[in-house]
């Protein structure tokens, strides 16, 4: 079957066609329009002009997403769209163009939970993963540890009481005069430190780290980055060393719950999931720390291209909804409603 998905729940407007066959999901066409060169003005996204974005994008990328998978709208069997969370003006963009467009080829809806769908886009290259298993997502808004017995099935075991860990990039790298998105240039820059072989002399929090339970809490990291940059008159030539040891604290936080949660949850595989999962040394150190506590434990990361946000990811949970539900997974066009604070569920 084919199915075109939407996501619009931030600032990226992307459209995807894939061919659910088998079990499997192949990538027909994968299209995302970014917004980052609008937002790194501002330092940030602003919802007014991603919304606006959004509807000019929209159009045009679903018609080359048809081109380039060669097919024509009647040859779809569905259409999935984000319908949460995310910011509202730019969700509803999405729901409503996908609302107009099955009304006009007579295609039925698959609604998805962004969160499932950074899930899911690792079973785009792995659709053999066995459960049970745990998901790590980190992303700019989320940060949860999620239980999943079978396919579609969620239970959240932790979650940031605070700022997300992609946040806690965003915000650093605008303090540290970086631009947006962080993430991205401050792993390279940790990168570029630890290539030098050098080593810090700079210490940052490790935010409930011992705490028993499964929750994570960033905001008093970038709080104390904000105080270090304080004290130091010389931190605009010490960046790089800044990256590298905000990025470790980070990580070492999220190595250490993910340990804690496969020590409580008896699982198959480990899936991380979401925006931060493109960190490479934080794919490299848990995949490690998994392996040397249990061998059994299959981990996973989503290709490199489907780790931010993308189309392609929003299909594939769709694929897996539908399997699971067939016809029951439909949404009519009716009732669509985009959901800012959506939960997985
Ligand atoms: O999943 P995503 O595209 O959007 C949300 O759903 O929020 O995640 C975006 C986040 C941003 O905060 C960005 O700084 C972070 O992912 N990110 C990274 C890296 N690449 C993107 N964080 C750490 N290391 C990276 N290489
Ligand atoms: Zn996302």
């Amino acid at each position: 079957m084919y199915i075109l998905a939407i996501e619009t729940s931030c600032d990226e407007s992307a459209a995807a066609i894939i061919q659910g066959k088998r079990g499997k999901v192949k990538i027909l066409s994968n299209l995302v329009s970014s917004q980052i060169n609008l937002h790194r003005q501002s330092g940030g996204v602003i919802p007014e002009l991603a919304a606006r974005e959004h509807v000019l994008n929209l159009l045009p990328i679903i018609d080359q997403a048809l081109k380039k998978a060669k097919l024509k709208p009647s040859q779809l069997r569905a259409l999935a769209v984000t319908k949460g969370p995310g910011l509202i003006t730019s969700l509803l963009a999405g729901t409503e163009t996908v609302r107009a467009l099955s009304v006009a080829w007579q295609k039925p809806i698959i609604a998805v939970n962004h969160l499932s769908g950074h899930i899911y886009a690792n079973f785009i290259n792995h659709p053999k993963i066995s459960f049970p298993l745990i998901s790590l997502i980190v992303s700019g808004g989320h940060s949860s540890l999620v239980y999943l017995k079978k396919h579609n099935s969620y239970k959240i075991i932790g979650e940031t009481r605070d700022d997300a860990a992609g946040e806690a990039y965003d915000k650093a790298a605008k303090m540290l005069g970086l631009g947006y998105p962080g993430g991205p240039i401050i792993a390279k820059l940790a990168e570029k430190f630890k290539q030098e072989n050098k080593k810090t002399k700079l210490s940052f929090p490790r935010p409930m780290i011992h705490s028993t339970d499964l929750d994570f809490s960033f905001s008093g990291l970038k709080t104390a980055l904000y105080y270090q940059l304080k004290k130091d008159k010389q931190w605009s030539k010490r960046k790089a060393d800044y990256c590298f040891a905000y990025q470790q604290a980070i990580n070492d936080v999220l190595i250490s719950k993910s340990l804690r949660a496969l020590k409580k949850y008896k699982v198959n595989s480990f899936l991380l999931a979401g925006g931060v999962s493109a960190n490479l040394n934080l794919r490299k150190e848990l995949n490690r720390e998994i392996k040397k506590k249990n061998k059994n434990i299959k981990f996973f990361a989503p290709q490199l291209k489907y780790t931010t946000d993308n189309a392609a990811m929003i299909a594939s949970a769709s694929y897996f909804h539908y399997q699971q539900k067939k016809k029951q997974a439909f949404t009519p066009w009716q009732k669509l409603k985009a959901k800012p604070n959506l939960t997985l569920s």
